[in-house]
Parts: C-alpha cells; structure tokens; sequence
C-alpha cells in the first residue's frame, strides 16, 4: 500500500507542479515546443480516462428516435412478390420512407463519422 500512497502523495504532486501550465489564458500561446512536449502526455491520460470512464458509463441509447414510437415493436412483413428487381431496406432507423432506404444514412454517416447502409436484396 506504501508504493500507492507515495505516488498519491508525492511523485503525483510533484509531476503536477513540474508542469508549465501558464497563469493566464494569453499564455498558453507563449508556450514553446518543449512545454507543449511536456504536456503532451498529461493530456492524452486525461483524453484517455475520459475516455475508458465514457466507454464504461455511456448509457444504452435507443437507435430507433422517430420511427412508429406508438407501437411496441416494429415488424414489417414484405411479401416477395412485391419486391422488385432491387429493393434496398434501410438499416440505420433515418429513413423517411421506412422501412426502404432513401439514403438519410448518407447525412447521418457524414455527421457522426458512421458507417451504416441499407441491406440491398435483389433477385439474382
Ligand atoms: Fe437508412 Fe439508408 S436510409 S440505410
């Protein structure tokens, strides 16, 4: 238990003050290579942590925002017949014309950095 009282306690606080942290907001932009070579691996333990504790708690969000709330589960029953050559049905819960795909996912993919897309059933 010593080892992790002595970092808390002393090797902690000494690499905090070690840090060029500057007093005022104009001084961060006086900063040279080697402070900001010095901070460099503070900031990416604090990014990282956020991270992880983000990853651990981020709370189960639903997919589906605008789609048929009223109903308790949303199932769509297609019959063959009425599928044409290509029919593409959408994946990412955007579509206005769901459950077909009308391309919403291209928007949403170019705000959030996503990557989803319809499924494409065709008859060969
Ligand atoms: Fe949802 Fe294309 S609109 S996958």
């Amino acid at each position: 238990m010593q080892p992790v009282s002595h970092v808390v306690r002393i090797t902690l606080p000494n690499y905090l003050a070690g840090l060029p942290v500057p007093e005022s907001f104009t001084g961060w932009f006086k900063l040279g290579l080697k402070d900001w070579a010095k901070l460099i691996p503070f900031f990416a333990t604090i990014g990282g942590l956020s991270y992880s504790v983000y990853k651990i708690f981020a709370p189960n969000l639903p997919i589906n925002h605008k789609i048929r709330k009223e109903e308790p589960k949303i199932v769509d029953v297609i019959p063959i017949e009425n599928l044409g050559d290509k029919t593409a049905f959408c994946r990412c819960w955007k579509s206005k014309n769901w459950p077909y795909c009308d391309g919403s996912h291209t928007p949403h993919n170019a705000c959030t950095g996503d990557n989803v897309g319809p499924i494409v059933i065709t008859k060969k």
